[in-house]
């Protein structure tokens, strides 16, 4: 078959799928619709991929035809997608009725704590029997302790646009992108020894399934005389043994943040399918939840602390992953958007 006929094939192939999704507009269907077509390796690539085989005159006419193909996925899928979310609206009204005629209830419910709110009281908990005391911090920040004083490079791509929400580009003003910007403010204000968590909000430009623009992070630091790694990695362990279950392994793997010299990330076991694998931990039975390592000497440097005679470790963990795990949430958007019907879920913090 040539090119063209497949491509004519193709466009009333594509009219038939729409039609079948119409009849069942849901997000997911629409989705696998999108992934076929337009996906990396969907359809339209496979014509484009066919195109540069095609020579002479008849490439740009063929082209022009594979664009307009695309151009018609394009503006078809997007009206599907408002008609999906048109179809869960109406699904959501007919499913969650309010009888408006009711009296007000006298057994009020009483409300209950977001599910970060009792992870990071039972972190914090764990925290304090190791001795930590609780800092907070800014969440609108100068670049020197939100990236400057944490030994970022001024050309670090972290500071980039797609990850900082900038405020103020003159007084280089940002919305912090992790709590560690804690450990300046904390360090410039105390001498060594020091030994803090510090639980907040921060912000990255990212928004999908699984990131939301803003998030909660948990910060750990503790310096001293003698700190060395295996005083991180055990307490680590130990931590997320209590809060997950005792059989919960963790594992540290390299890797780099430009305010610690060694740098890990922290994998712990899936708790949902404990290591077999599942579609939460992508099939490889880990799930990471955290940044650690030993502070650089350059960030020493900038708090001015002496380097030679004190070491340290700083950690810092994602509080809404951690909140989805331990009460088997699997949709970051449940956890934002207020639902009242999913707060009562989760009442108290689940027993280990
Ligand atoms: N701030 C890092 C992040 O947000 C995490 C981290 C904290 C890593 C402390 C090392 C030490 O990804």
């Amino acid at each position: 078959m040539s090119l063209l006929e497949t491509l004519k094939q193709w466009e009333g192939d594509f009219q038939t799928e729409v039609a079948q999704v119409q009849k069942n507009p849901e997000a997911e269907v629409v989705e696998q619709l999108r992934v076929r077509w337009l996906g990396r390796k969907g359809k339209v690539s496979t014509l484009y991929e066919q195109l540069k085989e095609l020579g002479g005159e008849e490439r740009p006419k063929v082209g022009k035809k594979i664009n307009d193909l695309r151009t018609s996925v394009e503006t078809s899928l997007e009206r599907l997608k408002s008609i999906s979310l048109q179809h869960a609206i109406d699904a959501k009204l007919t499913d969650r009725k309010l009888d408006t005629s009711l009296p007000v209830s006298r057994n009020f419910m009483g409300g209950s704590l977001h599910p970060v709110t009792l992870i990071r009281t039972q972190f914090l908990k764990e925290f304090r029997r190791y001795g930590f005391s609780v800092w907070e911090g800014p969440e609108l920040e100068f670049d020197f302790y939100n990236f400057g004083a944490l030994n970022f490079p001024d050309d670090h791509p972290s500071r980039d646009m797609q990850d900082t929400f900038f405020v103020a580009d003159r007084q280089k003003l940002v919305l912090r992108t992790h709590t560690s910007n804690i450990q300046i403010h904390a360090m410039l204000q105390n001498p060594p020894p020091i030994r803090f968590i510090a639980p907040g909000r921060v912000y990255r430009c990212d928004n999908d399934l699984t990131h939301s623009p803003m998030f909660h992070q948990l910060e750990g630091v503790l310096v001293d005389r003698g700190v060395s790694f295996a005083h991180l990695k055990g307490m680590i362990d130990a931590i997320v043994k209590a809060l997950f279950g005792h059989d919960v392994k963790t594992r540290f793997r390299p890797s780099f943040f430009p305010f610690v010299e060694p740098g890990a990330e922290v994998d712990m076991l899936c708790t949902l399918c404990r290591g077999k694998g599942c579609r939460v931990c992508s099939q490889t039975g880990w799930l990471e939840i955290m940044g650690c390592g030993m502070v650089h000497p350059n960030v020493f440097e900038n708090v001015n602390y002496d380097s030679e005679a004190y070491t340290g470790f700083a950690f810092g963990m994602g509080l809404d992953r951690m909140a989805m795990l331990a009460f088997g949430i699997d949709d970051l958007r449940l956890m934002f958007e207020g639902d009242e019907q999913f707060h009562n879920c989760f009442p108290v913090y689940p027993a280990r």
